[in-house]
């Protein structure tokens, strides 16, 4: 696949992604609820997560309803991680894609309950009924339940707010961004591998290319801290060192943390040449969008 078919590729997807979380985020939910909880997922992000779940999912030819809902699932999940992530006791951040967090524009109280039902919402989405086979709505739950929880991302964010002012090795952080966003990464793309058949080997190396891409992301997203405008990143720049967390910037340096996630993007695409898969053109792109993006 060239680029300029990638684009085109994804350009469709994010457009069902979006008209799906239109329709499956109530804007009905009592007192205000409902208009905090589409602020916070519609109309924004890079929607990166729903794309993972969809390549993947082409990658094994997987049930189409059932990973378009795995896609929203996912963002639903993580926009409740970062509305949490922006509230006051956690990063108190006040811009968040291009916009006033949720807390500024709600209130912190109606944050913290848009992102309590938008984490309900999303495994409400991934059980509807009969339209999807009942041992994949299982599969789904299990793996959206595992990498978001104590284990995962909310692990991750524990470690996180307890690691301010420490420094952390190379080793600690890895750990602690594998768990907080690196599993939600790796979770996006074995969902969408779950959508379809899949051998044990293919599914290994699915897995490991999600590890390697999903720890990239957070090395990432720290050199984006330092390294770029708040106007671009869509969010307050330069907030890891106000805030005094060990970052793999501040404890490897800009030049070694930039080669760490060309490491990882290098081994996120061995994986994937070793899976024997053949549609796998979408990932190998999207391993290269982490890497290289801008914001
Ligand atoms: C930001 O994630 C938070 C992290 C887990 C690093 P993204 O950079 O994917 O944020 P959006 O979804 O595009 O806003
Ligand atoms: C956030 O990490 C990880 C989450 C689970 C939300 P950061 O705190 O670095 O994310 P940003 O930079 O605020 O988006
Ligand atoms: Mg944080
Ligand atoms: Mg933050
Ligand atoms: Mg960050």
């Amino acid at each position: 696949m060239k680029r300029d078919d990638f684009d085109t590729w994804s350009l469709g997807e994010l457009d069902a992604v979006e008209a799906a979380l239109d329709a499956w985020v109530p804007a009905a939910a009592p007192a205000g609820l409902g208009d905090a909880m589409r602020y916070a997922v519609l109309d924004g992000g890079k929607r990166l997560r729903p794309l993972l779940v969809l390549a993947a999912a082409e990658a094994v030819h997987g049930v189409r309803e059932a990973a378009l809902r795995a896609a929203c699932a996912v963002e639903l999940i993580h926009a409740y991680s970062l509305v949490h992530d922006d509230l006051p006791c956690m990063d108190n951040d006040v811009l968040r894609r291009g916009k006033p967090t949720v807390h500024v524009r709600y209130g912190v109280a109606q944050a913290m309950l848009a992102g309590d039902a938008m984490q309900a919402l999303a495994f409400e989405v991934l059980t509807p009924g009969d339209t999807v086979a009942p041992a994949l709505q299982a599969r789904l739950c299990a793996l959206l339940a595992r990498a978001a929880g104590g284990a995962g991302m909310a692990g991750g964010q524990a470690i996180d707010l307890a690691s301010v002012g420490l420094p952390l090795d190379e080793q600690g952080l890895s750990d602690m961004h594998r768990r907080k966003t690196g599993a939600l990464l790796q979770a996006s793309v074995l969902m969408g591998a779950a959508c379809g058949v899949t051998t044990p080997g293919e599914w290994q190396a699915l897995s490991a290319y999600g590890e390697a891409i999903g720890l990239a992301f957070q090395v990432v997203d720290d050199i984006l801290d330092v390294t770029q405008a708040s106007s671009i990143l869509g969010k307050t720049a330069g907030k890891d060192l106000d805030n005094n967390k060990p970052t793999y910037v501040s404890v490897l340096g800009l030049e070694p943390a930039l080669r760490r996630a060309h490491e990882l993007r290098d081994a996120a695409r061995a994986a994937l040449q070793a899976s024997g898969l053949g549609d796998v053109q979408s990932l190998l792109v999207l391993a290269d969008r982490v890497v290289d993006r801008e914001h």
